[in-house]
């Protein structure tokens, strides 16, 4: 018998604990409905090897390429197309060639970059792998830092650089870079331009002289 009482005992303990429980929780969210804060829930940015395919199936901006990894691509354009400029929401990627990716990752990742995550892909026929990753300390092939390049286009277009947006001009034009994206070899067979040979085999000499003068540096 007293064994019974003993398990009723425990059983409404139980069941006074979890209803407690239970208001309380209520409690919490009518104490957030009146303080007027709404509970925010953000979805985590996953982001690997398989976060990137062929440039040319993202969305085409002007002469560079944009996507959202939470499926919020409407929010992306916006951003993108906004004349003023504006901060690209959570999720967004941006690729101007095959092997430089910005992805906007959670609010409060990256503060100094504006959660921004900087990556140096190898693409070929079978997919992308990521060479370098990361937020202020990532390099390209050039040795060149990525965001050190990007900060001065932070406000207000979120460290886009596009052509003016008042970052250190790069030397590669955009018939280079459309001839980059029309054979990125994860797409398939490239879909030439006219001129798009002669504007790699320009970009060819010049990374070579590129990888060179950094060979010379290094050397001598
Ligand atoms: C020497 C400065 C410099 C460095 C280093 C650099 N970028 Fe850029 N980046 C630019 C400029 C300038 C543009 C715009 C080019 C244009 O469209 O005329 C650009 C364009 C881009 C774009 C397309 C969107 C935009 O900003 O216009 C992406 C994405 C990008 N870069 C990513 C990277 C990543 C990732 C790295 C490092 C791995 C990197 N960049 C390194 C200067 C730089």
């Amino acid at each position: 018998m007293s064994k019974y009482l003993n398990h009723m005992t425990t059983v409404m303990l139980f069941t006074i604990a979890s209803l407690t429980a239970h208001a309380n929780t209520a409690d919490e969210e009518q104490q957030a409905a009146a303080n007027n804060t709404p509970v925010i829930e953000t979805l985590a940015v996953n982001v690997d090897e398989n976060s990137f395919s062929c440039i040319r199936e993202m969305s085409p901006v002007r002469h560079f390429y944009v996507d959202n990894l939470l499926g919020d691509i409407e929010s992306t354009l916006a951003a993108a197309n906004n004349p003023k400029g504006a901060k690209y929401p959570t999720g967004s990627v941006v690729q101007l060639v095959p092997t430089e990716v910005m992805v906007k990752r959670e609010p409060g990742t990256s503060p100094a970059t504006g959660d921004w995550e900087f990556f140096e892909l190898q693409v070929d026929e079978k997919g992308s792998t990521i060479a370098k990753r990361g937020f202020v300390d990532v390099n390209n092939r050039f040795d060149g830092n990525c965001f050190t390049c990007h900060a001065p286009a932070r406000e207000p277009w979120d460290f886009i650089c596009e052509s003016d947006h008042g970052c250190e001009s790069i030397p590669i034009d955009h018939s280079m870079t459309g001839a980059l994206q029309r054979s990125d070899p994860r797409c398939g067979e490239a879909v030439p331009q006219s001129g798009d040979w002669m504007a790699l085999f320009k970009l060819k000499a010049m990374v070579t002289v590129g990888t060179t003068m950094k060979w010379v540096k290094e050397t001598f």
